[in-house]
């Protein structure tokens, strides 16, 4: 392990060897992997990491250059090559459409689909690196608790790693493609009486107690995998930052990991100027927009309810490093309804792009910020789509065939008789002779 990191509490800044198995401070705080960037600042720079972009990956994977979190290895983990697990993962394409350009308001706007993952979603990017971390300590096992991609993500990883999964997820409440991922890869799947806050508090108490290591957001070397989707956005911009970057907030690691690296970004001088961070929140599962309104003076928790049953936390778990981006990036915390939600990812899988119901909290998010005017409509902004369309076909099925009340972009089936007539009638109907 190299002596560049270590971590470090963000409360009391008492710090730790890298390799050290704990999740928390002796004080409670939150630890960070702490990078000493002054030693780094000589080593780090744009064409270091432009060079290193390549084309089609070759038959053996080559971290370095075939994936887009090991591409910035030095300052995310200088792990040993032998030890990277790497699918490989990021390398996300960034989208525009005319058409949902105009629905946001916004005449810069741009969708970077981490749900265009190895395993469907962003948390390959910090999964490559937790999993990364078990394999240098000799991890027995690994676990986390989940809304179900951070759950397929580690099942999948572990699986390539040959490391034995266990994961805790609500029972009933994850959308079944997740849940279908899990069993596939080989996880040993406990579906818990009880929401992902309870799940969460378990695996805390099953980890510590049983040895096990630990890979939820908590797990610091998970964030900094997932700063990687920034880096990749400032790469994909020339290093010219956009004016925002807008993304659904739930466990708020990632919140808390676009911080950190945009913070590290402007101090190794890869970027010039820090774009603001909107976190979105379902308001049914918003208690850091509560707390956000109420200027933090209190920690809310709430007992989440969402149809994006991936942000359905209502004690999240990295609310004080999610405090800390918003001072560091200038941010804010806005919620959007369901109906809001799902209609704007309607929206975004008729671009045919498509994603799940909480990646579209970002989009509904950026066109809610827009129209109130505090994002302007000639801004640059960047919103994350986090999870793959097909991940929840439930909720998208359920949205065109009626089960969801006010559905403004439903696309019904039709049932037709097996002959051309009927089939050319239900054309005229629906396209005009
Ligand atoms: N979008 C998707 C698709 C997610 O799966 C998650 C989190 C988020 C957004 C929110 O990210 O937690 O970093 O604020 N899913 C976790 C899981 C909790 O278990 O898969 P966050």
């Amino acid at each position: 392990m190299s002596d560049t990191i270590s971590l470090q509490c963000l409360e009391c800044e008492k710090s730790y060897p890298a390799d050290e198995v704990r999740y928390l401070c002796d004080c409670g705080g939150l630890l960070d992997v702490w990078h000493d960037l002054e030693s780094l600042r000589p080593h780090i720079s744009r064409a270091m990491f432009d060079e290193r972009v390549s084309g089609a990956p070759g038959p053996r994977v080559n971290p370095v250059t075939d994936s887009g979190v090991w591409r910035y290895r030095e300052i995310i983990l200088p792990a040993a090559p032998e030890n990277i697990v790497s699918r490989p993962e990021g390398n996300t394409p960034m989208y525009e459409h005319p058409r949902l350009s105009e629905w946001v308001g916004s005449s810069r706007f741009f969708m970077k689909h981490e749900g265009e993952n190895p395993s469907g979603s962003f948390k390959d990017r910090g999964m490559t690196v937790g999993v990364t971390q078990a394999k240098t300590i000799g991890a027995q096992a690994v676990a986390c608790a989940s809304t179900g991609n951070t759950s397929a993500s580690l099942a999948a990883y572990a699986a390539r790693a040959g490391i034995p999964a266990l994961i805790f997820i609500p029972a009933g409440k994850i959308a079944a493609g997740k849940l279908a991922q899990a069993l596939a890869y080989g996880a040993h799947t406990l579906q818990i009486n009880g929401d992902f806050d309870d799940a969460m508090t378990l695996v805390q108490t099953v980890c510590n107690k049983l040895g096990v290591y630990l890979l939820n957001s908590l797990n610091p070397f998970r964030l900094e995998g997932q700063k990687s989707i920034v880096l990749e956005i400032l790469q994909g911009f020339n290093w010219q930052p956009p004016d925002w970057i807008v993304l659904p907030a739930g466990n708020l690691g990632n919140t808390a990991a676009f911080g950190k690296a945009l913070y590290e970004a402007k101090q190794l001088g890869l970027i010039d100027r820090i774009p603001r961070i909107a976190a979105i929140q379902a308001a049914g599962a918003s208690p850091f927009y509560q707390s956000y309104r109420g200027q933090f003076t209190e920690r809310v928790k709430v007992k989440a309810e969402t149809i994006a049953t991936a942000i359905r936390i209502g004690n999240p778990v990295s609310y004080a490093r999610a405090i800390r981006t918003l001072g560091w990036t200038d941010g804010l915390v806005e919620s959007v309804t369901d109906q809001e939600i799902m209609d704007a990812k309607a929206m975004v899988d008729r671009a045919g792009i498509g994603c799940e119901p909480a990646s579209a909290a970002s989009v509904a998010g950026t066109r809610k910020l827009i129209a109130a005017g505090v994002i302007k409509p000639d801004e640059t902004v960047v919103s994350i789509l986090t999870g793959n369309v097909l991940k929840d076909p439930g909720s998208t099925v359920d949205y065109h065939t009626g089960a969801w009340p006010r559905a403004a972009f439903a696309n019904a089936p039709v049932q037709v008789e097996p002959e051309l007539a009927a089939v050319q009638r239900m054309i005229e109907a629906r396209l005009g002779k």
